[in-house]
């Protein structure tokens, strides 16, 4: 595979995403689906093969029954939030600041504040390994911390989420808790949040931080001095540095303390480019 054969495809309506999957699979070309890209490292290389994104359309639209929410995949959680502040439904507050879209927050049960994409799922409208479109609940799904088996061969389309009523003052009050936490323990610069899964015995944070690495880098690749999970981009950094930094952690972590840490981040895409 060389450079040329790598496509973008940019579908608005659910059978013109059926069909670019269709088509890919019919060819032997790799698909991936990559939304707002927030929590994805792509190395150096590229993606070979088909990009799918979600744009418009469909996949942007919003509407609001009583306490439920209904959401493309590529509505933004902010987005999310703000509709429910107008309609004055609760419980939708710490989506505010995630920074991915629908489609990548359910393939991954995204969370923060003690909140999880799935506790609030009724169902999902997918594109299953048959190419055809079909609706579960949410009880047939099974979610796990920051994991939707599932949701690896079959695509979410949209999501309905319900919440309950409140009132605005409560929603602002919990939107502003939920922004301060973030302001006052997370990074500003550019990073793809959180680059490990929380292991059973400590967070990943915190754990990043007792071993010292604060700061440390590779190239332009360096742990956070705000939150240790975070690996940000001080400007230029290619993939191949924050993979390094990430085998370094990993590898430091496994011998002072036998943790094995499991990348949150997904990592995608060919080591070099071809041409
Ligand atoms: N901590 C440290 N040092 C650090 C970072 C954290 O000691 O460098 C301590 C904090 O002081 C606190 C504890 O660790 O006592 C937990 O920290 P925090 O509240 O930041 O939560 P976290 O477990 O590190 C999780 C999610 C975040 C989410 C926050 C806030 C994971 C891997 N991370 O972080 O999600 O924003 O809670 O709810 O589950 C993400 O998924 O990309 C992400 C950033």
């Amino acid at each position: 595979m060389c450079i040329r054969d790598r496509f973008w495809i940019e579908p608005s309506e659910f059978h013109q995403f059926a069909e670019s999957v269709s088509f890919c699979k019919a060819r032997g070309i790799p698909v991936r689906i990559v939304g707002r890209g927030s929590n994805l490292l792509v190395r150096d290389g590229g993606i070979r093969g088909a990009v799918i994104h979600p744009a418009g359309g469909a996949f942007t639209a919003v509407s609001v029954e009583g306490n439920t929410i209904t959401a493309g995949a590529g509505v933004r959680f902010k987005k999310v939030a703000s509709v429910a502040r107008e309609h004055r439904i609760g419980g939708f507050e710490w989506m505010e600041g995630i920074p991915g879209n629908v489609g990548g927050g359910l393939r991954m049960n995204a969370g923060a504040m003690g909140v999880e994409t799935f506790d609030q799922v009724v169902s999902v409208t997918f594109l299953d390994e048959d190419t055809e479109i079909r609706t579960r609940s949410r009880s047939e799904i099974k979610s796990f911390y920051r994991n939707v088996p599932e949701l690896r061969r079959n695509y979410a389309l949209k999501a309905t989420f319900t919440g309950i009523p409140s009132d605005l003052d409560t929603i602002q009050e919990r939107l502003a808790e939920s922004r301060h936490h973030r302001n006052s323990t997370q990074p500003k610069a550019a990073s793809a949040g959180c680059t490990f899964k929380n292991p059973e015995a400590c967070g990943a944070g915190r754990l990043i931080d007792e071993m010292g690495l604060k700061e440390t880098g590779v190239g332009k690749a360096e742990v956070s001095l705000e939150h240790g999970n975070f690996i940000v981009n001080r400007g230029g950094a290619s993939a191949s540095d924050v993979i390094d930094l990430i085998d370094q952690i990993k590898a430091k972590a496994k011998e002072e303390r036998g943790i094995d840490l499991e990348t949150e981040v997904r990592i995608l895409g060919e080591d070099e480019v071809v041409f």
